[in-house]
């Protein structure tokens, strides 16, 4: 009998990534998004898709009586460390009531696994590169705190309640699928590549580059861009390995990019030019975030199959020119 999953915010850019890759595998899937910023375009048909809030303890009970599931994987949230700077406590109520609500529910109705969307806005500016799981932590933002509090949550519901979970903490998401069957699409979009390809295809007047003057080579900030695809497939490697116990895992490729880096690589996979211009430092972006993914791949067997920054943007141009309006389009 095929397995059945939950997932939060699956009408979201990693979210529907994963969900793309459990229906590939044949899973029953039904997808719990409040549709603020996902979209139901996002959801593909063998999905079933729940519209509701987490603010809402009635929606949640229902979803679950969807169940049983085999797990349960948490991806809605608010994700912008910018907004959460100015809005903290609001940022902090939301994403931590939300998913303390899910956990709880979780833990009522006898869900053996939980696997939480996690972030580098954990480990704030680490003077140590790559980043491995016992960086140490020190969020720099209200928004990495939501995160680190629900990692905090779930190892109390796993050692009180004994429920299985796995914290996966995501560099820089980016591409799309690679059957063109989904894409990133953000409104506002804030991310590097989209703007960068938007800009080379004059959907926008130019891609400000937010500092020259950092301590990197370049001057311009360094990323670790990991493929959403191979994000969710880390999703599928990491929920395999919580039949032997709780995981942790930072997902990235253990290679950065500096801003400069995209804006060339952008170029090439689209034969034109960025139009560009150089902008101060965006408040609350450290110099350098890369991971070491060298846990998840030594205990699963898991490896990037997209790694390439090349890759990633080659994906993701894919898709925004076939899709001029996103989902709305
Ligand atoms: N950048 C620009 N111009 C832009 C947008 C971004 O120069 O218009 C630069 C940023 O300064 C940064 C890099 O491009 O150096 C990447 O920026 P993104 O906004 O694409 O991604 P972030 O690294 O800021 O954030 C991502 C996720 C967050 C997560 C964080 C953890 O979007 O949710 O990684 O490291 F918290």
């Amino acid at each position: 009998m095929s397995q059945r999953y939950l997932v939060t915010g699956g009408a979201g850019f990693v979210g529907s990534h994963l969900v793309a890759a459990l229906l590939d595998q044949g899973a029953e899937v039904v997808v719990f998004d409040n549709l603020l910023t996902g979209h139901r375009a996002a959801v593909l048909p063998g999905a079933t898709l729940l519209t509701g809030a987490l603010e809402d303890p009635d929606a949640i009970e229902a979803a679950l009586a969807r169940g049983p599931f085999h797990a349960v994987f948490h991806f809605a949230a608010l994700s912008l460390v910018g907004d959460s700077m100015r809005d903290p406590i609001g940022y902090l109520a939301a994403n931590v009531g939300n998913g303390l609500r899910l956990i709880d529910a979780c833990v009522r109705h006898g869900v053996p696994r939980f696997v939480l969307s996690s972030t580098a806005a954990l480990f704030g500016t680490p003077d140590r590169m790559p980043i491995d799981e016992d960086t140490s932590i020190d969020p720099g933002s209200p928004y990495g705190d939501s995160k680190w509090m629900l990692e905090r949550a779930l190892a109390w519901a796993e050692r009180i309640h004994g429920l299985r979970f796995a914290c996966l903490r995501y560099f820089n998401a980016a591409g799309a699928d690679p059957l063109g069957r989904l894409g990133e699409d953000h409104r506002p979009e804030t991310h590097l590549v989209p703007l960068a390809i938007d800009a080379m295809l004059g959907r926008r007047a130019e891609l400000a580059v937010f500092g020259t003057d950092y301590d990197t080579p370049d001057g311009t900030c360094i990323r670790d861009y990991i493929h959403v695809t191979d994000l969710a497939t880390a999703h599928l490697a990491a929920l395999a390995r919580l039949d032997q116990g709780s995981v942790t895992y930072n997902l990235g490729t253990s290679t950065g990019h500096s801003v400069l880096e995209v804006i060339r690589s952008v170029e090439r996979a689209g034969g034109r030019p960025v139009p560009h211009r150089i902008a101060p430092r965006r408040p609350g972006d450290p110099a350098r975030l890369v991971a070491s993914p060298a846990r998840i791949m030594r205990e699963t067997g898991w490896q990037p199959r997209l790694a390439s920054l090349d890759d990633i943007v080659a994906t993701a141009l894919r898709w925004r020119e076939a899709h001029p309006g996103g989902y709305g389009g």
